[in-house]
């Protein structure tokens, strides 16, 4: 037998473990008919964002980039027809279609899509002063990455995660000399997250359908 690839392996897990799921299928469908890039996380990590929201019990969840909903309908099946999440997307245009793939999941109802720069956004939801967040997933532009955790250390509660998505970029993050810019954000997380003493963290390296990258994983510890 040939080694089987990454995606092959992906595809297999998915089959057995995440099976079909026409909702899905249509948001990605959905999200390729009006343009979008095909940068949602891998249905195996949404999933695996779905069973953490719910290992943790999450009722709130802020999400910041949104795209066109994948991981927003995961996580918003995760906190249940009484838990709410709050999605951040700069574009008018993906977050129109988010909200329509939401609405025809029939999480609409529990998910809210606001527009804007989120480093905008942010200070008002702060300022609004509702319960913290059981979970905050970073997923938007990776330069501002240092910047969304110290938000989310406001909006979030002893106890709550932090997750970042794609601090790995094939390795990139490593490499002192890196050009990249989202592996230069990477870096820059990484130092923010070993000098927090209000996290602890880690960087759980992911291979699959989407390539080499990683989450930076965070428990909000005070
Ligand atoms: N979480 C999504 C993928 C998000 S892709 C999923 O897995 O399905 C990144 C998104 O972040 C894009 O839609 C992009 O428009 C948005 N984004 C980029 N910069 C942003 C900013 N400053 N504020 C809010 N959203 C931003
Ligand atoms: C890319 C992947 C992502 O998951 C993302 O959020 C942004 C960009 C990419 O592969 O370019
Ligand atoms: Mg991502």
């Amino acid at each position: 037998m040939t080694t089987p690839s990454w995606q092959d392996t992906d595809a297999y897990i998915v089959e057995q473990l995440v099976g079909d799921d026409s909702v899905l299928t249509d948001t990605l469908q959905a999200n390729a008919d009006g343009g979008l890039p095909a940068i949602d996380v891998s249905a195996a990590q949404g999933k695996f964002l779905h069973l953490l929201a719910r290992s943790v019990n999450a009722m709130r969840v802020l999400e910041i980039g949104t795209l066109g909903g994948y991981s927003t309908i995961w996580l918003a099946r995760a906190v249940g027809e009484f838990g709410r999440v709050v999605s951040l997307e700069f574009s008018p245009k993906h977050a129109a279609v988010a909200r329509a793939n939401l609405a025809a999941a029939g999480v609409g109802d529990r998910c809210e899509v606001r527009v804007g720069a989120a480093l905008e956004s942010l200070p008002v939801i702060a300022a609004e002063a509702g319960e913290p967040f059981d979970l905050v997933f970073i997923d938007a532009d990776k330069e501002n990455n240092s910047n969304y955790v110290e938000w989310a250390l406001r909006l979030t509660k002893q106890g709550s995660i932090i997750l970042v998505d794609n601090v790995v970029r094939d390795g990139a993050v490593a490499d002192p000399e890196t050009t990249n810019p989202q592996a230069r954000a990477g870096r820059e997380l990484i130092d923010m997250l070993k000098a927090e003493p209000r996290l602890d963290a880690t960087v759980l390296q992911t291979v699959g359908a989407k390539g080499w990258d990683g989450f930076a994983y965070a428990l909000v510890t005070s």
